[in-house]
């Protein structure tokens, strides 16, 4: 079998966002453009030769001849091993436990999330770390610094691996082992939850609906509820993956998962509803009239987790992204363990993970997720739930209830002003930026500012920074706005508009979000202009 070495030029763009690199799927598919950033990834973690790579994707548009380039250049680059799921099939979470359970190097993981999939919409490549989880920046700089000088890549040329059905073969000389994607994913949840109270729960008449949006988590959902938890068939719903995700867009919000939040907001809708993502990262949780949002929701995991066996022992600690509400750090400072925040994006829970100073993690973009792999996981989501409701046997609108009466709620939501012109988008943003620090002690739409920032992390690990992770403005009695960019966005900007406000209790807990956040709705619009920014007269999402 041949290895060629072939000569290329940088292609501009190549550059990693807060998940990788993320593109239309029509720019992938240019020619050199998938080898160039193989082969930079490939340099930049000092290659592949003796390595053994996990490789996998949610099934999109695309994935299927983008795995066999992978596989081919891993092989010219001299990689041992490379091991996928049937037909390349890996969702995230899965992915990252393959990497950790077979002590395998790193892995590329082939998605663009909750982006819809096509030849007209997005694809992604993201590489993960020996410990499972998403490159760090150092690391995703220097892909992007070799992606800029690059000149050649290696690749053997050979017809393309059958990945129909687990087992192993050969390319060049490396070894491709195809294994069952959900087999190992689901002996780890074994290992987390009472699978046989969890059995109870259905026995006993429990319904359920499981949205699989199309996606990746169809197989994984259809094997562990229905299979293993004895869920009745047809509780898991969109269960089949393909390439455009059912032409949907598989993020599991009330806005794309309509259906299900339609279904779950009446009293004749089933017991519990969840969602899951294109990649199987993601999770909405719902009960029958009652959407959990996932500030609220890691809020409620932390403060309840020890009710299953994987967790009994308790939390180290509890870590959430900045723009997710402060929910948690109630919960964490009431159990008398720390609470960190860190910027958008899963990579900077890897570390705390890692030294054992979180325990649970989660992001108020539907992401939750423990230190069972290095990936937010949105079945495992869903499985801490329904052991929470196995032990508790108690609704979950009066779960969320009790939890606000005796933690106070962080009333949430998200605004989302998308596809805006970026350098209308980053003038608004600049601009607030630069006012930020005469804003403390002035007021706004009747609430008085305590403080504003632009945030900035240091790793309490290995000491790294990040700045300029999203303008912060607090007001007085708790209440909080955030504005950054989206990272993850293909096309223009889109702004994200965080807004919070804490009420202690015991009167107020059951407002209309919407109308309780009115007033830091408003100090946005005052203080951004938003309106002008993007034209619009509200957002395109709320959340
Ligand atoms: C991905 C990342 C998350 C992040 C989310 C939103 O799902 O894995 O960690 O929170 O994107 O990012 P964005 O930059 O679009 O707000
Ligand atoms: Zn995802």
């Amino acid at each position: 079998m041949q290895t060629t070495t072939v000569q290329t030029q940088p292609i501009s763009g190549q550059k990693p966002g807060t998940s990788g690199l993320r593109k239309k799927t029509r720019v992938f598919m240019q020619p050199h453009f998938v080898e160039n950033f193989v082969q930079s990834t490939f340099d930049a973690v000092d290659g592949v030769a003796g390595k053994t790579l996990i490789v996998g994707g949610d099934g999109r548009y695309f994935n299927a001849e983008a795995i066999q380039v992978i596989l081919r250049m891993a092989a010219a680059n001299g990689a041992a091993r490379v091991i996928t799921g049937t037909d390349g099939l890996l969702s995230t979470p899965a992915a990252s436990n393959l990497i950790r359970q077979r002590g395998a190097d790193g892995g590329l993981i082939l998605s663009a999330s909750h982006n819809p999939g096509g030849p007209d919409e997005d694809f992604g490549i993201k590489y993960n770390i020996a410990n499972g989880g998403p490159a760090p920046e150092a690391i995703t700089a220097a892909i992007h610094a070799r992606t800029e000088e690059i000149s050649e890549y290696r690749i053997v040329e050979a017809q393309d691996v059958d990945l129909g059905h687990p087992g192993e073969t050969s390319l060049a000389n490396m070894s491709v082992e195809v294994v069952d994607p959900v087999a190992a994913y689901a002996e780890l949840m074994q290992s987390l939850f009472d699978f046989d109270a969890i059995r109870g729960l259905f026995a006993s008449g429990f319904t359920m609906r499981f949205d699989a949006m199309h996606a990746v988590t169809g197989p994984y959902a259809t094997a562990i509820l229905e299979g293993m938890l004895g869920a009745p068939k047809g509780t898991v719903v969109n269960g089949t993956p393909s390439t455009d995700f059912g032409g949907g867009h598989p993020d599991p919000n009330p806005v794309w998962a309509k259906t299900l939040f339609d279904e779950m907001m009446s009293d004749a809708g089933p017991d519990f509803g969840a969602a899951s993502d294109g990649d199987g990262d993601r999770n909405m949780i719902l009960g029958r009239n009652a959407y959990v949002t996932p500030s609220d929701s890691l809020a409620l995991l932390a403060a309840n987790a020890h009710l299953a066996p994987g967790y009994a022992k308790g939390l180290s600690g509890v870590a959430r992204s900045m723009p997710t509400s402060r929910a948690a750090d109630v919960v964490a400072d009431r159990m008398g363990i720390p609470a960190f925040e860190t910027p958008t994006g899963w990579k900077f829970f890897g570390n705390l993970l890692d030294a054992g100073k979180a325990t649970l993690c989660g992001e108020e973009s539907a992401g939750t997720g423990s230190d069972h792999v290095r990936e937010k996981d949105g079945l495992w989501a869903v499985l801490l739930w329904l052991n929470i409701l196995a032990v508790r046997k108690e609704s979950v609108a009066d779960i969320l209830a009790a939890h606000w009466a005796s933690f106070g709620r962080h009333y949430y939501s998200r605004h989302d002003y998308e596809g805006v012109d970026a350098a209308a988008a980053n003038a608004m943003v600049a601009d607030l930026r630069d006012r930020l620090a005469g804003l403390p002690g002035s007021q706004v739409a009747g609430l008085t500012i305590e403080g504003a920032d632009d945030f900035a992390y240091s790793d309490p690990v290995d000491g790294s920074t990040s700045t300029g992770q999203g303008l912060r403005i607090l007001f007085e009695g708790g209440s909080r706005l955030v504005i950054r960019l989206s990272g993850t966005g293909t096309e223009g900007a889109t702004i994200r508009v965080y807004l919070e406000r804490y009420v202690p209790g015991p009167d107020g807990l059951h407002e209309d979000p919407q109308s309780a956040l009115a007033p830091i709705i408003a100090a946005a619009e005052t203080l951004a202009g938003l309106k002008a920014t993007t034209g619009r007269d509200g957002p395109d999402v709320r959340t």
